[in-house]
């Protein structure tokens, strides 16, 4: 959630109870968001700019609104509107040492070997995340294009993931990469030196999606990495537990599940993983061959 305090002109709207329920409710069956009676403030504070951008006088109108098949955007911009898409490269770097690790070893042998590497960036943002892991990934198999190696990078928000392909960035969010890595992976083409902009040999290794992480999910695996990081937070206790076990489901057997650090894996999942550093799980190689979904 990013944005301002609400403008004088809908610091008016009556913001009920039952308002504040109908949007959590939505927001819940859709996206699996878990709105707590203690975010209303914060709820009405995101959503009153949305009815004035709309135009629209009153919650149970915006409710309407929303219902409306044809007003899919405006159900994504609610999205938008109620989560963050706060993200910086390398973030949790203790994450990408263990992948690295994972790659020096068995991962890379595998690829070597001719064999196949799939890394899941699920929840991507506008992009740091995976462009660290195909970064991380090159340290170690330099090769990587040459071999069966892809990331799969996926968001909910297509603006965001509109931004994550364009991979721009701005000197700041670009500071987080180290300098021999910047330097070998991102391009200054702005003459003003503002901008960074990862280069057209590292983005081939990503392909983004939108994706709802409460739909079908339109692939098979299985993956030898994922990355699903701050994303489950804001999920309802019961919409994390499948979450986990659909992510399991999805790993190769020895393959790693990295979360948010303030998220833990919970519920069946658990049967299948077991903890290989903070907030990092590792599938059992005990365990049945994936089966999907
Ligand atoms: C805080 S960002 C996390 C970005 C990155 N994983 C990281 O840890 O830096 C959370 C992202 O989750 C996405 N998101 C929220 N609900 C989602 C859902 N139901 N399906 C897919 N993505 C979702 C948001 O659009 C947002 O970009």
């Amino acid at each position: 959630m990013n944005s301002p305090a609400p403008s004088a002109f809908t610091r008016d709207i009556p913001f009920s109870d039952d308002d504040f329920r109908s949007i959590a409710d939505l927001a819940h069956a859709r996206f699996g968001l878990s709105l707590a009676e203690s975010k209303k403030p914060l709820v009405y504070s995101r959503l009153a700019r949305r009815l004035k951008s709309r135009q629209v006088q009153s919650f149970a109108d915006y409710l309407a609104l929303l219902n409306r098949a044809e007003e899919e955007d405006e159900r994504l911009e609610l999205i938008s509107a109620l989560t963050t898409n706060v993200t910086s490269f390398f973030r949790e770097n203790h994450h990408f040492d263990i992948l690295q690790r994972g790659l020096a070893q068995e991962l890379g042998e595998k690829v070597r070997a001719g064999g196949r590497l799939r890394i899941w960036s699920a929840g991507c943002s506008s992009g740091q995340e995976p462009y660290s892991i195909a970064m991380t990934l090159l340290k170690t198999i330099p090769d990587a294009h040459a071999r069966d190696v892809r990331i799969l990078a996926t968001d909910i928000d297509p603006k965001i993931v509109a931004k994550a392909r364009a991979g721009v960035y701005s000197a700041e969010e670009a500071s987080g990469v180290p300098a021999p890595l910047r330097k070998e992976w991102m391009a200054t083409n702005d003459p003003s030196g503002k901008t960074y902009a990862i280069t057209e040999t590292l983005k081939p290794l990503v392909t983004f999606n939108e994706l709802n992480l409460m739909n079908d999910w339109p692939f098979k695996g299985p993956f030898d990495a994922i990355f699903c990081r701050n994303v489950a937070i804001y999920f309802a206790p019961e919409t994390q537990r499948r979450l986990w076990q659909r992510m399991s489901a999805m790993l190769t057997p020895g393959g790693l599940l990295f979360i948010g650090h303030s998220e833990r894996v919970t519920g069946p999942a658990l049967e299948n993983l077991e903890g290989v550093g903070i907030t990092s799980y590792c599938k059992s190689r005990a365990s049945a061959q994936p089966t999907l979904q």
